[in-house]
């Protein structure tokens, strides 16, 4: 890699914003190859030398790509004056600069969240065009209807007159009302008012995979795990709702417990 002034790789690959990294340099807090540093001027070359700020590495220059499961009360932001945000569940190591939730849920919803500093990824993710499905476990407060799967897959209509792309959904065989359902879009609380006009109501909503990457049914509510390359390309696949299902039904009273429920 060509140089490149120690301030700016500090600010690139630290969560520390530039005046902070000034603060740090002027504190004696970077080193480069053990040799503390207060020149945010000199330019390195970042292959060749071992920078370390506060005693921490600083992040590989590739991407972060990281999912949480995101507890209820959380919000899909990088920062909040009253709630708390997704990006504070990521370990200090990953938490990059640039670093954000590519897609939403509600603040009462649960589950998986996918961030990633990474914004034509995000992109690819989040445009309509590619239609990436996202699966939701959720629970109903009234009898699955054998006519909703119908319904939803024939594109539904909402009570504001906005017409949704078809959906594919199926009640679960376990204990209690809960379904699955696949959207390839994300509209503002769309599935709680798709429910809605299907004359239901989403009681719990829990995310429970994005494309072919499935949340892991053991990661507890708060946990973040990173995504690596290879799964990253799983991301943008797709994934048959019969598999999911299959997975969350083996896996339910984990899913329960870990949706913080
Ligand atoms: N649909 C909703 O209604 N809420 C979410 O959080 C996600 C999808």
């Amino acid at each position: 890699m060509a140089s490149i002034r120690l301030d700016k790789l500090l600010a690139d690959r630290t969560p520390h914003s530039r005046s902070e990294v000034k603060q740090l340099l002027r504190r004696g807090a970077v080193q480069v190859d053990g040799i503390c540093e207060k020149d945010g001027t000199r330019h390195i070359d970042p292959d060749a030398v071992t920078v370390t700020c506060e005693g921490r590495p600083l992040a590989s220059g590739a991407h972060v790509c990281c999912i949480v499961n995101k507890p209820q009360g959380y919000i899909c932001a990088t920062e909040d004056k009253r709630h708390p945000v997704v990006t504070s569940l990521v370990p200090e190591a990953l938490r990059v600069r640039g670093l954000f939730p590519a897609g939403r849920l509600d603040s009462d919803s649960t589950g998986m969240v996918f961030l990633t500093d990474d914004g034509d990824l995000a992109h690819r993710m989040l445009s309509p065009r590619h239609h990436v499905p996202k699966f939701y476990l959720i629970g109903l407060a009234r009898p699955w209807e054998d006519s909703y799967a119908e319904q939803l897959a024939a594109g539904m209509t909402l009570a504001d007159g906005t017409v949704c792309l078809p959906a594919e959904a199926m009640p679960l065989p376990v204990e209690g009302q809960y379904a699955l359902i696949c959207l390839r879009e994300g509209r503002y609380h769309q599935v709680k008012r798709m429910l809605a006009a299907l004359g239901n109501h989403v009681s719990s909503l829990h995310r429970v995979g994005i494309g072919g990457l499935i949340l892991p049914p053991d990661l507890p509510s708060g946990g973040c795990l990173e995504v690596l390359h290879n799964d990253v390309e799983t991301l943008l696949k797709c994934q048959s709702i019969g598999v999911v299902s299959g997975l969350i039904v083996t896996n339910f009273s984990s899913y329960l417990i870990n949706a913080g429920r």
